[in-house]
């Protein structure tokens, strides 16, 4: 094989890695759930409009956790009417990062 093909197929191969990296990435708690609060759940949860439950008040938060996270992640993902948009306002969230937000959320300081 020639170089010019050599070099072609060494790129193709890094540009894979590169993508695998990425994806790695999303997968192993690289998700920054205070991140997402800030920029689309904090509007409403932060001052607990509506009675949406507070980041960090566990009075609020110990109910709902009952229920289980995977209850929590499809009440967010759905919404619920008319208190809370569906996915909490942020359309391209994975459910990795609405799990994130809401583990921010219902922490203890
Ligand atoms: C427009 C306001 C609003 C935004 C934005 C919002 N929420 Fe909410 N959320 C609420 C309200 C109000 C409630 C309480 C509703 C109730 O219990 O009746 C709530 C409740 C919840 C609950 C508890 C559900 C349950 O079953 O008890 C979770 C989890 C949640 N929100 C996650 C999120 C996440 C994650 C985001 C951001 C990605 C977000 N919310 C953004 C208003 C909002």
């Amino acid at each position: 094989m020639g170089v010019k093909a050599a070099v072609e197929i060494g790129v193709a191969i890094g540009f894979v890695l590169t993508l695998a990296a990425c994806s790695d990435g999303a997968t192993s708690g690289t998700v920054d759930g205070e991140r997402i609060f800030n920029q689309f759940c904090f509007s409403c949860h932060m001052a607990g409009i509506s009675g949406a439950p507070k980041p960090g008040d566990m009075a609020d938060w110990a109910p709902r956790l009952a229920k289980g996270e995977a209850l929590l992640l499809d009440v967010t993902r759905t919404g619920i009417v008319p208190a809370m948009p569906p996915m909490g306002m942020c359309l391209q969230c994975s459910d990795e990062e609405l799990l994130a937000a809401i583990r921010f959320m219902s922490t203890p300081p």
